[in-house]
């Protein structure tokens, strides 16, 4: 069946349409991307420091009818388009961005007389690793995969899910104030450096030539005894220490050290948290998802710990660690296969992407 994945949770337009098949012997799941078309607002956004809702509904209202044309035409080229499922994301995510997505979703149901499914943006995130790399060429079985926990950390969301089985989740905790993305966002924003914060934080945090930092900061919850977090603390905490070293600023030193520091704190964080909840909850995998888990840095230290604890690790390809409909889409098959009681015992995702 052709799925068509529908994203407008936050800033980026997304569609995309997926082939997916069950091989009923072997009840293997394979997917192909047909198609993955994303319409980015950083630009527009990057003014306002962050996203601008109302803005971004206005920006997805123009921006739907054009990716869809896109999505279809890379998909079909000449042929008859063939849709037979639409998945699109209704929560959470910015109300007034979500709402366009389902409406255009609802329309294009009417019009092609297809069925909708509504999607979790955080489960999407988690189940876009079913076409990780790691994937390609072997076949796993979901019983040497869960228990599994997902850390899922993006402008919007922080937060640790435990994932006994397929659709069978428990978030341990979640950020209490501000996600790992908008924490990053804003210190950038304070520092003058560009947005989106992340990536400018990385670059500079990259030039520093003294690790660790000589600047120290909070890690906000880090030894307390629950899986919550907190990035409020440490956003704060840069603020004051920029305000009463403002000369310091001007030096590209200082802003490299500074940097370095906040992803270190934030790295440190995300990490012990998510190993102590991997020990504790005796988890064969690790799965990351959002688009803080794009960090070089943040990456490597999961690679590290991962192979000390002897567990796997999924982290996505970056263009699906990012909001994106690719994901949309691959969680409307599997929750489809759930509502039909098909769901597969192993997984093979191919996850071609076949451009025309
Ligand atoms: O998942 P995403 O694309 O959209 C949301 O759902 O929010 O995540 C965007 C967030 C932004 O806060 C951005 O600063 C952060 O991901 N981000 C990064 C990196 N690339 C993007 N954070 C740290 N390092 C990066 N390389
Ligand atoms: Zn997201």
């Amino acid at each position: 069946m052709n799925i068509l994945g529908i994203e407008t949770s936050c800033d980026d337009t997304g569609i995309s349409i997926i082939k997916c098949e069950t091989k009923s012997e072997k009840r293997k799941a394979i997917f192909d991307i047909l198609s993955n078309v994303v319409s980015s607002q950083t630009k527009i956004h990057a003014q306002y420091g962050g996203v601008y809702p109302m803005l971004a509904k206005r920006e997805h209202e123009k921006n739907l009818p054009i990716v869809y044309k896109t999505a279809i035409k890379r998909a079909f080229g000449r042929k008859k388009p063939q849709l037979d499922l639409i998945a699109v994301t209704n929560g959470p995510g910015l109300e007034p961005c979500l709402w366009q997505g389902i409406n255009f979703a609802k329309k294009l149901s009417e019009q092609l007389k297809i069925p909708i499914i509504p999607i979790n943006h955080i489960e999407a995130h988690i189940l876009v690793n079913f076409i990780n790399q790691d994937f390609q060429s072997s076949t796993f079985n979901f019983q040497r995969i869960f228990p599994a926990i997902a850390l899922i950390v993006s402008g919007g969301h922080t937060q640790l899910i435990l994932m006994k089985n397929f659709g069978k989740y428990k978030i341990l905790g979640e950020t209490l104030d501000d996600a790992a993305g908008e924490c990053f966002d804003k210190t950038a924003r304070v520092l003058g450096l560009s947005y989106p914060g992340g990536p400018a934080i990385e670059i500079e945090a990259s030039k520093a030539n003294r690790e660790p930092s000589s600047i120290s900061l909070p890690r906000p919850m880090i030894y307390q005894k629950n899986y919550n977090f907190s990035f409020s603390g440490l956003k704060t905490a840069v603020l004051y220490k920029v305000k009463n070293e403002k000369r310091k600023t001007k030096n590209e030193k200082y802003i490299q050290e500074m940097a370095l520091e906040i992803q270190n704190a934030t790295i440190n964080v995300l990490s012990y948290k998510t190993f102590k909840a991997a020990e504790e909850y005796q988890v064969k995998s690790i799965f990351l998802g959002g688009g803080v888990t794009a960090n070089k840095q943040l990456r490597k230290r999961f690679k590290q710990q991962a192979r000390k604890y002897k567990i796997k690790l999924f982290v996505p390809d970056k263009k699906y660690s990012t909001d994106n409909a690719v994901m949309t889409a691959i969680t409307g098959y599997f929750n489809w296969l759930k509502i039909k009681g098909k769901m597969p015992k192993n997984i093979e995702a191919n996850g071609n992407l076949r451009l025309k």
